[in-house]
């Protein structure tokens, strides 16, 4: 008799699965911690310690009410997309309209969207590394390989053109970068941008550019790549981080027409539109960008410089000054531990949660991530606490 044969999972399923220990089981143990009435600080996760603005959640809860709950325009509605493209203009002084836009949920699902667009099987992308933990899997998630090239900590995380030049082949499809950076919080200079601008143009590649916090830089602006070329440039963003909205996952990308009309034939057969009532809350947001940007930015300045002090003068690390964002990458080689090991060992000891820098790329080893978007008392603590577990190694 035939023994009955175990159905498979597909090879995509395979390629997402994260490599090595996962860096986000600490993490909600450390969340789940909390919750129970731990002591345990968090600062393994750039969710702000603030509150969506309540007239965001009014529109919402006045939509719903209203009926607002039924099927909506797969690329989001025109008014949405149209408040995006201005805002977009507004940041970067690149020129676009609603029809160079696709709503989305969250940058995530705007990333995972531009991967399966743009390459597939035998293809490769590029992202500087380090990169936000999800590249990997996001890249790899098409079929294509991906191929991170360096920006080294001797260089400040900056680019080294050159080596991203080396790293083009015939197969490279696209560039993945995230200006501000995460985990570094590197924001590309106009050198870069015009470097890697050039590079796209020669070699006929797409360009990715991940400015979930470019709305909370310095001025609330970053050098844009869209601006320089537009196309062949997706910006991928969000009102995750601007506006205090992780949670809405409410994003987009906005790109060349032919791209958005290829992102919104696999967003029919994936997402299928985002609910009305977050469209609607979404644009209220946009309507209080300035606002809203200005407060999370001031938030997280002063919170910088809370963390950045409190980690003075302790054995064996030292912070590394964020350009923008709500990270720190924390040199720990010194220590003698481990990333991992330093995580883990400092969350049994102290409870401070923090996320080794290794999944975020080859160039983070050795470091370990820092999220200061809280409340500065805590941060204060949670140096004191880092300061007290680094005085025990040897
Ligand atoms: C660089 C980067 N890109 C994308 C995301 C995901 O953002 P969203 O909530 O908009 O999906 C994050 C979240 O931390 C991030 O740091």
């Amino acid at each position: 008799m035939n023994m009955p044969r175990k159905p498979r999972f597909a090879e995509l399923a395979e390629r997402v699965a994260p490599e090595g220990t996962d860096p986000w089981v600490l993490h909600w143990e450390a969340r789940q911690a909390a919750a129970a009435g731990q002591d345990v600080i968090v600062l393994s996760v750039g969710d702000p310690d603030l509150d969506t603005p309540a007239a965001v959640i009014d529109t919402a809860v006045e939509r719903m009410r209203g009926g607002d709950t039924h099927y909506t325009e797969t690329a989001g509605r025109p008014a949405l997309r149209a408040a995006i493209a201005a805002r977009h203009t507004a940041r970067t002084g690149q020129s676009v309209t609603a029809e160079n836009v696709i709503v989305l949920g969250g940058t995530q699902n705007g990333l995972f969207v531009a991967s399966l667009c743009l390459a597939g099987p035998g293809d490769e992308v590029i992202a500087l590394d380090p990169m936000y933990a999800t590249y990997p899997a996001t890249i790899k998630a098409s079929g294509a390989k991906l191929v991170p090239v360096a920006t080294p900590a001797e260089r400040d995380f900056h680019t080294d053109l050159a080596a991203v030049e080396a790293a083009i082949s015939p197969r490279t499809r696209a560039i993945f970068v995230a200006t501000p950076n995460n985990p570094s919080g590197v924001v590309l200079t106009e050198e870069e941008v015009d470097g890697l601008a050039a590079i796209a143009r020669r070699h006929g590649l797409w360009l990715v550019s991940d400015e979930v916090y470019a709305g909370i830089a310095d001025g609330g602006r970053v050098p844009s790549l869209g601006a320089r070329l537009p196309d062949q440039t997706l910006t991928v963003a969000s009102l995750s981080k601007t506006h205090a909205m992780t949670g809405w996952r409410t994003g987009w990308i906005v790109g060349p027409v032919d791209f958005i009309s290829r992102a919104h034939d696999l967003a029919q057969c994936m997402l299928y539109g985002l609910p009305g009532f977050v469209q609607e809350a979404a644009l209220t947001a946009l309507a209080m960008a300035d606002e809203c940007e200005g407060k999370v930015r001031e938030y997280c300045r002063q919170r910088r410089e809370v963390l950045y002090a409190g980690l003075q003068g302790i054995r064996g690390i030292r912070a590394c000054w964020p350009q923008a964002g709500m990270f720190m990458l924390i040199d720990i080689r010194a220590t003698g531990l481990g990333g991992e090991e330093f995580v883990h060992r400092l969350y049994r000891a102290e409870g401070v949660s923090l996320l080794d820098g290794a999944p975020f790329g080859a160039a983070a080893q050795g470091f370990v991530r820092a999220c200061f978007a809280t409340d500065e008392a805590v941060l204060v603590e949670a140096t004191h606490r880092i300061r007290r577990f680094c005085e025990t190694l040897p």
